[in-house]
């Protein structure tokens, strides 16, 4: 997968990509990253990339051009083909909501093209003739796209098949399963009085299976009610859910 980041603050981006599971897919080649300056494309002698909005308001917009010509000029080397199943979204609090299974669309995609917003917002042509999706990482205003774009590069990359070891550990995601993951032990048994539950100790698999559903179906119920909606649940499930407080809607 290439991923192509633009953006008025590259710096911001040493680091994150340079460790852990995403610098192992880069390095596995299996994601390239590439970050962009917005502003090597600005036309004046400033360097400028923002300028006040028509009709008066607060805040600098971020002006079309820039940002335009430094996504043209990374994408134009693909085939036109290709380059048409490369998503270009733009990160703003505007945008959907992102969820895990965006990220799973992502993933399947040859590449995606990132440009982070700033400032009081982007020139409305952006968001019109050159972004195709804009996506928001949650309800809350960041300062800049560039922390969001980094969200979503996580996210999508450690789906790409072989990024992460075994496909079970990205089947069985909070989440991903539509359900809150169980709670997950490792040694010591018993850590300063804090015990792991006996049942996954016992070596009885059907019980641990029964204990870890349980918990799933609790942790949901207790934390994230509204993904009980769309969950699959069996006739059992939904009766262990009633017996603790669950009306069905
Ligand atoms: N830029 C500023 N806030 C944002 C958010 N919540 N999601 C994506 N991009 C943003």
């Amino acid at each position: 997968m290439h991923v192509h980041i633009f953006t008025l603050f590259p710096a911001m981006f040493q680091g994150p990509f340079h460790q852990s599971v995403i610098r192992r897919a880069v390095d596995r080649g299996l994601a390239r990253i590439r970050i962009h300056d917005i502003r090597e494309y600005a036309h004046d002698s400033h360097r400028t990339t923002d300028d006040y909005q028509y009709g008066g308001g607060p805040g600098m917009l971020m002006n079309p051009e820039p940002v335009f010509e430094s996504v043209e000029a990374a994408l134009s080397p693909y085939p036109e083909e290709l380059r048409r199943e490369i998503p270009v979204i733009l990160l703003s609090p505007q945008g959907r909501p992102f969820r895990q299974n965006i990220a799973g669309e992502l993933a399947d995609s040859p590449g995606m093209a990132l440009i982070c917003g700033h400032y009081e917002g982007v020139d409305e042509r952006i968001k019109e003739h050159l972004a195709t999706d804009e996506i928001s990482i949650g309800d809350y205003v960041l300062t800049g796209g560039e922390l969001a774009s980094m969200v979503l590069v996580d996210a999508v990359v450690r789906l790409i098949p072989g990024v992460v070891g075994s496909e079970e550990g990205v089947q069985g995601d909070s989440i991903t399963s539509g359900l809150l993951q169980h709670p997950i032990y490792t040694r010591p048994p018993v850590y300063r009085d804090m015990e792991v539950p006996p049942t996954l100790l016992s070596g009885n698999h059907g019980e641990i299976a029964q204990w870890r559903r349980r918990q799933t179906l609790l942790k949901t119920l207790n934390r994230r009610p509204d993904l009980l909606k769309s969950a699959e649940l069996t006739a059992d499930d939904l009766k262990f859910l009633e017996t603790h407080g669950y009306a069905g809607d």
